[in-house]
């Protein structure tokens, strides 16, 4: 419910156990007064307070009253350089050459729905569940309007935000900075939680008290990287999982973003959060509008685990479009691990063969099926089928696999273009390169304009055609390296700071036709596996690979981090052999099988070669999977304990919205000769309701909860155990 209130000229957004509020000062300014649990009143603006502070300039509108000052006074979206000394929100480069944004209130509007981004990803739903606060406000010298969105999806608990920056006068506007979100709040004793990594180790929260200068986390490599995350925590520094007042901000968005937050003079804090304003300028003719991607926030008084619930269940039900929503997405198998470039079809189908014998349904061919790709230093660019290693090509191969009973799913990397490659060398302008410099590679490969339309049509056309020619039910959009050396030939040098942020438009664009002509084609995005995990991705490709690191003990780390703000279904989790590829770890089958069921489901091995007990033990994980995808996948995530805190074991837990159902999973860490009786306490439960545990017996949702659950004596490393608990009527 959003509601204006006249006299104190007040904006309330409520959604069921948050309250936002906005108010328009005498000035023009429009103020932030409160985010937080949900309130009665309509007129917070008592908590707004004004002093005269040394060195804090005056507006012009303030006239002789010294105590308004754009220096100490919250804001819904900050200025630049016209007496806000704090992280400004935009900032415009005027034809005199003064880069600097001042804003003053227009006018206001709420309206039913939600409002539309053009060619952005953006949560969804329908007109009764969504309300749209516009706040427009002027920058006279800069001939601009900046319209500021706001969105309340009042049952999710979550308010999205965007700004529209309309050219209102007759020459070009140039902007050089527009954030997506500005939260200021009153107070600086918070921690900041940020989700950073490398290549194979993605999203490890770090977690620190906010301290006097600005924090940030950003990225400049063209995705949203595995080096830091969109989605940032502010929270108390006592919060926890069950306890705390937590705030949760993520971007949706996959290039170059940044996440900065500012502790001010008087013990405040300002985030802002958006496009990264490095590498960053737009030119707007007149009458052009520049739309910032969305950002969405989540308030939870109730710690760290119900702030993920939240976000779960709004992107789960709201920003993923998935076509198989509510059903189960189907047991893959992969073969990038079981064979890498070296493949043919016999191989292929062995793997498939034994595949579909287990219970997997869709087999997925990874790298090295087109042009001349028997290593990764070719062949990009060129998406015609390598005939030479799979004569028949995919008309061929994929009834085969059909016929196995399993479908047919296709690699991709569409962005990219190896110089040793019929398209780079018909078009070698169609890379991203700067005049007079050398081009840096990644992985041997460039990266293609996608900025431009026509580069772009001609790769589609060629996916249009391979996916046309086969039964494709799946496809893996990658993409394997940072951009570097970015500039395009069809823009003019001016417009040179558009260049990343057109290329994730380009991106989006593809990724939407792709949706539009393949609407039975399930995308699972991946970049390096985690590189652009975030709300932009997941809006065209319901499910992300979570990581190249596919070592399960690796993995729970991995995922834990990811759950803060991403569901359980977006994250693509496999099966894969041991020693473990990536780090050379040794882990149970078991174990490996209960880390990847709590993600998008799948095998990377040749099964052809498993023993006759490895194949027993992945029928039943597939039938386990099977019978309770429902709260695998959909279920309320609970963080049981915190893996990157040396304990003895890890624990996390699915709980179906009834509460009827549980699911608990633990990986304990290295064999122990002699281990202290050991108690989990586990969460979400009824605590009136008895629960039927899987083989040891009846036990109360409160003792369950309060006394906890004795966990089992196990020999051995990394042994895992999964205990299943239903409600039982007295
Ligand atoms: C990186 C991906 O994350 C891997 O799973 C695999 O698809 C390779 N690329 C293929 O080149």
């Amino acid at each position: 419910m959003i509601v204006y209130h006249e006299p104190s000229r007040t904006y309330t957004l409520h959604t069921k156990h948050t309250t936002y509020q906005l108010a328009v000062h005498p000035t023009g300014v429009v103020q932030h007064v409160y985010y937080g649990p949900r309130l009665r009143d309509c007129d917070l603006t008592g908590l707004l307070r004004y002093a005269d502070r040394g060195f804090s300039p005056n507006p012009e509108e303030a006239g002789a009253d010294r105590t308004f000052s754009l220096d100490t006074t919250p804001q819904e979206y900050s200025t630049c350089g016209v007496g806000d000394f704090r992280l400004p929100s935009i900032e415009f480069e005027l034809t005199c050459g003064s880069r600097t944004a001042d804003l003053r209130y227009a006018r206001g509007q709420i309206r039913r729905g939600k409002y539309a981004l053009e060619g952005l990803p953006a949560f969804y739903g329908g007109e009764e569940e969504w309300e749209t606060l516009s706040v427009v406000l002027r920058d006279d010298a800069a001939q601009a309007e900046v319209e500021l969105l706001y969105g309340v999806l009042e049952e999710y608990d979550l308010i999205t935000r965007s700004v529209l920056v309309r050219n209102a006068g007759q020459g070009p506007v140039r902007l050089c900075r527009c954030a997506s979100l500005c939260l200021d709040l009153p107070r600086s004793d918070l921690d900041m939680v940020t989700f950073n990594g490398a290549h194979m180790m993605e999203r490890c929260p770090s977690r620190a008290p906010l301290r006097p200068g600005i924090q940030s986390a950003g990225s400049v490599r063209g995705a949203s990287s595995h080096q830091h995350n969109p989605f940032v925590i502010l929270c108390d520094r006592e919060a926890n999982e069950d306890y705390g007042l937590c705030y949760g901000a993520m971007l949706l968005y996959s290039g170059n973003f940044q996440a900065a937050v500012e502790t001010g003079q008087f013990e405040n804090a300002r985030l802002v959060m958006g496009v990264n304003p490095c590498h960053f300028t737009w030119t707007l003719e007149p009458g052009e509008v520049f739309s910032a991607p969305e950002a969405a926030m989540v308030c939870s008084e109730a710690g760290l685990g119900e702030m993920s619930r939240r976000f779960h269940r709004a992107i789960r039900d709201r920003l993923v479009r998935d076509r198989l929503r509510g059903r189960r997405k189907p047991v893959l198998v992969n073969n990038w691990e079981a064979t890498y470039f070296d493949f043919d079809p016999e191989k292929l189908l062995a793997i498939a063969r034994e595949a579909a014998a287990l219970g997997v349904e869709l087999f997925v061919l990874d790298d090295g099926w087109f042009g001349k790709r028997d290593d990764d230093n070719s062949g990009l660019g060129d998406w015609q089928v390598n005939t030479d290693k799979l004569p028949g090509g995919l008309e061929a191969l994929a009834p085969a696999i059909n016929d196995l009973g399993l479908s047919f799913g296709l690699w991709v990397e569409p962005e990219m273009v190896s110089e040793d490659s019929d398209l780079y060398r018909a078009h070698p302008d169609w890379a991203l390169q700067v005049p007079g410099r050398t081009p840096a590679r990644g992985r041997n490969q460039l990266v293609l304009d996608f900025s431009r339309r026509e580069i772009r049509d001609h790769i589609y056309a060629q996916l249009h055609r391979v996916l046309s020619s086969a039964p494709v039910t799946y496809v893996k959009w990658d993409m394997n390296r940072s951009l570097s050396g970015v500039w395009s030939a069809a823009l003019p040098p001016q417009r040179q700071g558009e260049v990343y942020h057109r290329c994730v438009l380009g991106v989006y664009e593809m990724l939407e036709r792709l949706r539009t002509d393949f609407p039975e084609i399930l995308v699972e995005g991946c970049c390096g596996g985690g590189g652009r995990f975030d709300g932009g991705m997941l809006y065209y490709t319901p499910q992300i690979w979570c990581s190249d690191n596919t070592d399960a003990i690796d993995r729970l780390r991995i995922q834990y981090g990811t759950s803060f703000c991403y569901p359980v279904c977006t994250m693509g989790a496999h099966v894969s052999a041991v020693p473990n590829e990536q780090n050379g770890r040794v882990t149970p089958l078991e174990t490996r099988g209960i880390a990847a069921m709590s993600g998008a489901f799948g095998y990377e091995l040749d099964l052809s070669k498993c023993t006759p007990e490895e194949k027993a033990c992945i029928r039943r994980q597939i039938e386990t999977y099977k019978a309770r995808w429902e709260l695998l996948q959909l279920g309320d995530y609970y963080r049981l304990t915190d893996p990157f805190r040396e304990g003895p074991y890890t624990a996390w837990e699915q709980v179906s919205p009834d509460r009827r159902e549980a699911l608990v999973s633990v990986v304990f860490g290295g064999a122990r000769a002699v281990s202290p009786f050991r108690v989990l306490k586990l969460k979400g439960l009824d605590p009136g309701a008895r629960y039927q545990v899987d083989g040891a017996g009846c036990w109360g949702g409160d003792a369950l909860m309060y006394a906890g659950f004795p966990l089992p004596a196990v020999k051995g490393d990394y042994q895992a155990v999964q205990l299943h608990l239903t409600a039982v009527d007295d």
